[in-house]
């Protein structure tokens, strides 16, 4: 099942929005458009619009108000992208070279503020100040949680407080807000709305979790760029974190490791290889089927339709997702 099968009825919208995406990535400058069209073009999953669109049903749906906040999600997000490509020193995205590999930092850098101002010029549409505020909002805690990460890079002592913390800020927030945004725009209850994103939130974690899942246990055809990445860039996300706490002979062996220098290919190779018999991938596994219980229930409290089915098969899919 791919995911774009869960919302076929909204086919017709999502293709509104891509089109909307495209046309908002056109810049006057030769170098933005190029690096912003090829990014978009590169594919995607636009599972932020879809929650907007989606959480929108719950309320007045009305494609050409909602679009105005569904671009946006998916620019900040896109924008996100690009700068995270620059701090994670990643040279594959979606499959294609990063706009930090095929330019530089400095283009990288601007690309993105590019990027996140078309999102801002987008959300103009609306009078509601609280709309403003809850994207304002998601983006400065997004800084923080990359931030955060930087500041906790090869850092091998830390607690699951602290990655669940950073994870909540990076990437859980902005897709709950585009759940609360989509049910706010369309003028759903403020109860719909909590519950919304709530079910954003809960998601969001889990989907961050898949993700450092996927980085130890993906190929590089399913993930679009090498697996490793995270632990080689001394980013420690929960695998590692377990597999660090509970057998000290593999927390000495990650220390020792990096103690020397960047890890070689098969140095890397046998760390991964550690990590996945220690059993923090049943363990991280167990963490998101928690996550996505708590979203379960936060969409049971919601009136029963076709949209609550979409977001349910959704949530089941983040479970099991490959790529
Ligand atoms: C990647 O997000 C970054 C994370 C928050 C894990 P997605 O997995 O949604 O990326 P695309 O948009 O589908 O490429
Ligand atoms: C998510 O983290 C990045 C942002 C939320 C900006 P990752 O660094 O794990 O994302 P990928 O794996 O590069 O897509
Ligand atoms: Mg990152
Ligand atoms: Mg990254
Ligand atoms: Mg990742």
């Amino acid at each position: 099942m791919k995911l774009a099968d869960l919302y076929l009825y909204l086919q017709s919208d999502i293709q509104k929005i891509e089109k909307e995406l495209e046309r908002s990535v056109q810049a006057d400058h030769p170098v933005l458009r190029d690096a912003s069209v090829n990014l978009l073009k590169a594919g995607g999953k636009r599972i932020r619009p879809v929650f907007v669109l989606l959480a929108a049903q719950f309320g007045d749906y009305d494609i050409h108000r909602i679009k105005h906040i569904a671009v946006p999600l998916e620019l900040i997000h896109m924008a996100s992208l690009v700068h995270d490509d620059v701090i994670d020193d990643s040279k594959l995205r979606r499959g294609r070279e990063t706009i930090k590999s095929k330019y530089d930092n400095r283009v990288a850098m601007y690309t993105g503020d590019y990027i996140f101002a078309k999102a801002v010029e987008q959300t103009a549409y609306f009078d509601d100040p609280d709309i403003h505020f809850v994207i304002s909002h998601a983006i400065m805690e997004m800084c923080i949680g990359e931030i955060e990460q930087i500041r906790d890079q090869y850092s091998w002592n830390q607690n699951l407080r602290m990655y669940l913390r950073r994870i909540k800020r990076k990437t859980a927030l902005l897709i709950a807000v585009s759940c609360q945004l989509g049910a706010m725009a369309a003028g759903a209850s403020k109860h719909e709305q909590r519950l919304l994103y709530d079910f954003g939130y809960n998601v969001g974690m889990a989907f961050q979790i898949t993700d450092d899942i996927l980085d130890f246990i993906g190929t590089e055809e399913e993930l679009g760029k090498p697996a490793g990445g995270d632990l080689l860039q001394g980013n420690v996300t929960i695998p590692a974190l377990y597999a660090m706490h509970e057998k000290p002979d593999i927390f000495t062996q990650i220390h020792e490791t990096f103690a020397d220098d960047v890890p070689d290919h098969d140095q890397l190779g046998q760390l991964l290889a550690a990590v996945n018999e220690s059993g923090g991938i049943p363990f991280a596994k167990s963490l998101s089927d928690r996550y996505l219980n708590r979203a379960y229930h936060a969409l049971e409290k919601l009136p029963e339709s076709e949209a609550r089915m979409s977001l349910t098969n959704i949530a089941r899919y983040i479970g099991k997702r490959n790529h």
